[in-house]
C-alpha cells in the first residue's frame, strides 16, 4: 500500500526526469477476458486524456468497453479536485455504485483514480467509508494500472496505490482515442506555480516537459492517420522546456508542430506569465495555428492576483492582451474565479471593468472554492456565499452579452470549420470554427472529418448557425 503525502507532493527538487517506456508482462494480459469496463472522467481535457490511456490500456488486457456502470465488471473513476462540487459528483457516484454492488453485482470491481486519489483526505476517507472501492491509483502511476487491477482482481483486498512524488515520464502508453479526427498531445505534466487557491501542483506534481521528439512523433503520427487537429496539453503550456537544460521553449515547439503540416494546432492553457512575444509571432507565420487563446485571468484586481499569487497585475494582462489582440482574426477565452477569501466588492468591480475592456469571446466563471492544504484556504473571507453568488450572477450576464457581440460580429461571413459528427439538432452536423465557436449547420454526413467552408446565418449566445457553401 502506498498512500498520497502532501509534504512530498508540495516538493520541488532539481532531480533529472528520466524517461521510461510502457510495457506489461504477457502472463496478465487475458486477465479481461470476456470482461466489460467503464470509465467515467471528471476532470480538465487532461483528466480526459488520461482516461483515453486508461481504456487502451484496459483493452490490452482483453476488456471490451460497457455502454454504462450496470453493464459492467470494472468501473473507473478517474476523478478532479479543482473545486468543491467535482469532489461531490465523484462521491454521489461511489454512493450509486455501492446500491449496484450490493444489489446487482455483487463482484463489480470499483477503481477511483485521477487529482482526487492524490489527495490524502480523499484516500483517509475510501480507506474508512469506502470499503468497497477495489483500488486506488494515482495521476503518477497511471500506467502500473495493469498491475494495480490485477492485484485487486487477485487478492479481493483494497490496493492503494499513489505516489506523492511524480515519477518519471512514461512514454508509449497506449491510447484510445475518443474523436477520430481531433486528438490531445500532452507536451508537459504537473505545474509549478503554485496559484495560492489551485490544488493542482499537488495532484499532477512539479512540472516536467516531454521531450520534442517524442512529441514530434506522436504528432506525425497522427498525421498519418488523417487526424485534423491537435491540441497540445499542459497545465501551462507556455512554460514548457523551462525545465530544459537548453533554449528549446514552447514557441520552437509550436513552430515545429505546425511544420508537421497536421491542419489546425491548438493549445491550452496559457499562462499569462509565460506568453512571449515570439509565440505571438509564431502563431502569425502559420496558418494552421489556430487563431484562439485561452488566457485565464482570474481577476481583474492587482491586489486579488498578488493573493493569488498569479505575478501579473491587470495592467500586465491588458498588455499582453492587446499584443495578442494583434494576432489577425484572434478569438480569446478566460477564466474568472469570483469572491477568492480577500474580493472586495471594489476588487470585484475591476474584474467587471477588465472584463468590458477585453469583450471576451468565451469566459468559464467560478466561485472560488477552499482547496485543502493550499495557502488560500487559510485567508480570511471577506464575502459571504450570497455576495458571492451575486457577484458571479452580475458577471455572467456581462460575459455572456460579449459571447452574443462577438458571435453576432460573425454573422453573414463563411468560415472554416472542422465537422465533428451529427448536431445534437436533429438533421444538422455541428464543429468548430478556426476561432473555437461552435457551429450546426446543414449539410451531408460526408463531410463528417473534414475542413469545409460554411456560411454564417444566425449567431446566439453559446453558438452559431450556418449553411455548408
Ligand atoms: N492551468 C490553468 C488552469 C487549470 S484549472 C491556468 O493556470 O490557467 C482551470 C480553472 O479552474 C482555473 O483557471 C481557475 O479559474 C479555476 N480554479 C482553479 N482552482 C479553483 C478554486 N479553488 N476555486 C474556484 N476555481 C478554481
Ligand atoms: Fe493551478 Fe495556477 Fe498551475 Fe494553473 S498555473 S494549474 S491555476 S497553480
Ligand atoms: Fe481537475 Fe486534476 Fe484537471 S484537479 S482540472 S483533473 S488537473
Amino acid at each position: 500500500m502506498q498512500l498520497p503525502d502532501y509534504k512530498e507532493a508540495r516538493k520541488r527538487n532539481k532531480e533529472v526526469v528520466e524517461k521510461e517506456y510502457y510495457s506489461i508482462d504477457d502472463s496478465i494480459i487475458n486477465i479481461g477476458l470476456n470482461k466489460k469496463y467503464y470509465v467515467k472522467t471528471y476532470g480538465c481535457q487532461m483528466n480526459e486524456h488520461d482516461t483515453e490511456n486508461i481504456k487502451a490500456m484496459l483493452e490490452q488486457l482483453n476488456f471490451t468497453e460497457a455502454l454504462d456502470q450496470e453493464d459492467a465488471d470494472v468501473v473507473i473513476l478517474n476523478t478532479c479536485s479543482i473545486r468543491e462540487n467535482a469532489h461531490n459528483k465523484a462521491f454521489g457516484m461511489l454512493g450509486r455504485l455501492k446500491h449496484l454492488k450490493e444489489e446487482k453485482n455483487k463482484d463489480l470491481i470499483i477503481g477511483v483514480c485521477g487529482c482526487m486519489a492524490q489527495e490524502e483526505k480523499v484516500v483517509e476517507e475510501i480507506m474508512k467509508k469506502y470499503k468497497y472501492v477495489n483500488f486506488v491509483f494515482g495521476t503518477h502511476n497511471l500506467h502500473h494500472l495493469p498491475y494495480i487491477l490485477n492485484e485487486a482482481l487477485k487478492t479481493k483486498k483494497q490496493v492503494i496505490e499513489v505516489f506523492s512524488k511524480e515519477g518519471n515520464i512514461t512514454e508509449d502508453i497506449p491510447v484510445k482515442r475518443a474523436n477520430r479526427y481531433k486528438a490531445f498531445v500532452n507536451i508537459m505534466y504537473g505545474c509549478d506555480k503554485f496559484c495560492t487557491y489551485c490544488i493542482v501542483p499537488y495532484t499532477r506534481g512539479k512540472q516536467r516537459s516531454r521531450d520534442k521528439d517524442d512529441i514530434i512523433k506522436e504528432v506525425n503520427k497522427l498525421v498519418k492517420d488523417g487526424y485534423q487537429e491537435v491540441t497540445l496539453l499542459g497545465q501551462n503550456v507556455n512554460a514548457y522546456g523551462k525545465d530544459f537544460n537548453n533554449d528549446y521553449n514552447m514557441e520552437n515547439l509550436l513552430e515545429d508542430v505546425a511544420k508537421t503540416g497536421i491542419p489546425r494546432v491548438r493549445f491550452m492553457t496559457s499562462h499569462p506569465w509565460d506568453f512571449t512575444d515570439g509565440m505571438i509571432e509564431v502563431i502569425k507565420k502559420y496558418p494552421n495555428i489556430m487563431p484562439s487563446i485561452h488566457l485565464p485571468v482570474q481577476s481583474g484586481s492587482s491586489k486579488v492576483l498578488k493573493l493569488m499569487g498569479r505575478r501579473y497585475t491587470k495592467e500586465d494582462y491588458i498588455k499582453l492582451f492587446d499584443k495578442i489582440k494583434t494576432i489577425p482574426n484572434v478569438t480569446v477565452s478566460t477564466d474568472i474565479i469570483v469572491g477568492f477569501p480577500s474580493e472586495e466588492e471594489e476588487d470585484f468591480e475591476e474584474t467587471l471593468e477588465l472584463v468590458n475592456y477585453c469583450k471576451f469571446d468565451n469566459a468559464y466563471t467560478f466561485i472560488f472554492s477552499p482547496r485543502k492544504g493550499t495557502p488560500a484556504e487559510k485567508l480570511e473571507d471577506k464575502s459571504t456565499l450570497k455576495e458571492k453568488e451575486d457577484r458571479l450572477h452580475r458577471l455572467n450576464e456581462i460575459v455572456n452579452k460579449y459571447f452574443l457581440e462577438s458571435n453576432q460580429k460573425m454573422l453573414g461571413k463563411v468560415v472554416d470549420v472542422l465537422v465533428d459528427g451529427p448536431s445534437e439538432k436533429e438533421g444538422l452536423l455541428c464543429g468548430y470554427t478556426d476561432t473555437n465557436k461552435l457551429i450546426n449547420f446543414e449539410g451531408d454526413s460526408s463531410l463528417i472529418g473534414k475542413i469545409v467552408k460554411v456560411e454564417v446565418t444566425d449567431a446566439k449566445t453559446w453558438s452559431l448557425d450556418g449553411k455548408a457553401k
